[in-house]
């Protein structure tokens, strides 16, 4: 954060921060490395300040800060990583190894207290502020105009909706505790055009919409529970409506993305899960019943799958 103001010396860093002076300097030093902050020579001393991706990305008070993000991946990510020979020898999540939590859906596991609920959604809400409007903005969606957000958190995504589209409402639409976090921290009276319904999508009925957002809910699940869920939102959803998943894909072959394979082992060490290539998305839609099923490419990380119910 220092380092924005002016260049700093790693001492100055370490007296910064309380710690060694060795330790700083060679933590500086790899960071100039890994380019997130550049070096300057002043009075004979290496001096180090933010690149501008550290500035945009790193530092706490930018608008895109991925700080709450940086912060999950060391105090969960990593430790579900961990066990990351486990999770590929036996196929599945490594919560009970990391956490010494069993659950039966992972969910409770992660939201295993507020404070662990809260650093998720912060994590949740980051990627929004960086590249929400590609994925909303991806497909014209002005045609709808009542549109419910499946899993939608903090409501980052809802919010990127009704500033693209100025005639549409959101319905956001989660686990009861995160509807009240959401709330209280999130989403502002000034949001008035986001409304929210708390309920289990897999169980409860689901609001009657013209669009329904699922953001990375079906990399989540097996086939099978995702065939379930866009069945469920098949029935609710009104004739001439349509559902945007929303999700990071793979191509056809899996010989990429980098990003989306490296969250696809992610998935696998942490949910039930799994990345899935534009044609996956395409066959779990027509399996709950959606045709005119179309995908476009953002050029960022995440992408977006539009299908439609007939009228
Ligand atoms: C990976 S997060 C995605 C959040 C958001 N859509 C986004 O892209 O930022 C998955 C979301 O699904 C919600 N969720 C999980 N299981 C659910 C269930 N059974 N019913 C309703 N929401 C659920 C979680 O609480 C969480 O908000």
């Amino acid at each position: 954060q220092k380092a924005a103001e002016r260049p700093l010396t790693a001492e100055e860093v370490s007296r910064a921060v309380g710690a060694s002076v060795d330790g700083a300097e060679r933590l500086m030093a790899a960071c100039s490395g890994l380019q997130l902050v550049n070096t300057h020579q002043e009075h004979g001393q290496v001096c180090y300040s933010n690149t501008q991706q550290a500035s945009a990305f790193l530092t706490r008070s930018s608008p895109t800060s991925l700080y709450q993000a940086v912060q999950f991946s060391s105090g969960t990510n990593y430790l579900c990583w961990h066990y990351l020979t486990d999770a590929v020898r036996e196929g599945r999540n490594q919560y009970e190894k990391a956490f010494g939590i069993t659950s039966e859906d992972f969910f409770q596991a992660l939201y295993r207290s507020d404070e662990e609920m809260g650093k998720f959604m912060q994590l949740m809400n980051a990627i929004w502020n960086i590249c929400g409007k590609d994925v909303i903005t991806a497909f014209d969606l002005s045609p709808f105009k009542n549109i419910c957000d499946l899993g939608g958190c903090s409501g980052a995504l809802a919010k990127q909706c009704t500033s693209s589209y100025p005639e549409c409402n959101v319905i956001i639409f989660d686990l009861s505790k995160v509807v009240q976090m959401s709330r209280k921290h999130f989403v502002t009276e000034a949001d008035q055009r986001i409304s929210f319904q708390e309920g289990d999508f897999f169980k409860d009925s689901l609001p009657e919409a013209d669009l329904y957002i699922l953001s990375r809910i079906l990399h989540d699940w097996t086939d099978q529970r995702c065939i379930e869920l866009l069945r469920r939102i098949h029935k609710a959803c009104r004739s001439g409506g349509a559902v945007l998943v929303v999700e990071a894909l793979l191509n056809q072959d899996g010989s990429g993305p980098l990003t989306a394979q490296l969250y696809s082992l992610n998935m696998l060490v942490q949910t039930e899960g799994r990345e899935r290539t534009d044609a996956q998305y395409a066959a779990l839609l027509a399996a709950a019943g959606f045709s005119s099923i179309q995908h476009r490419r953002t050029g960022k990380i995440y992408d977006a799958v539009l299908g439609y119910k007939q009228e």
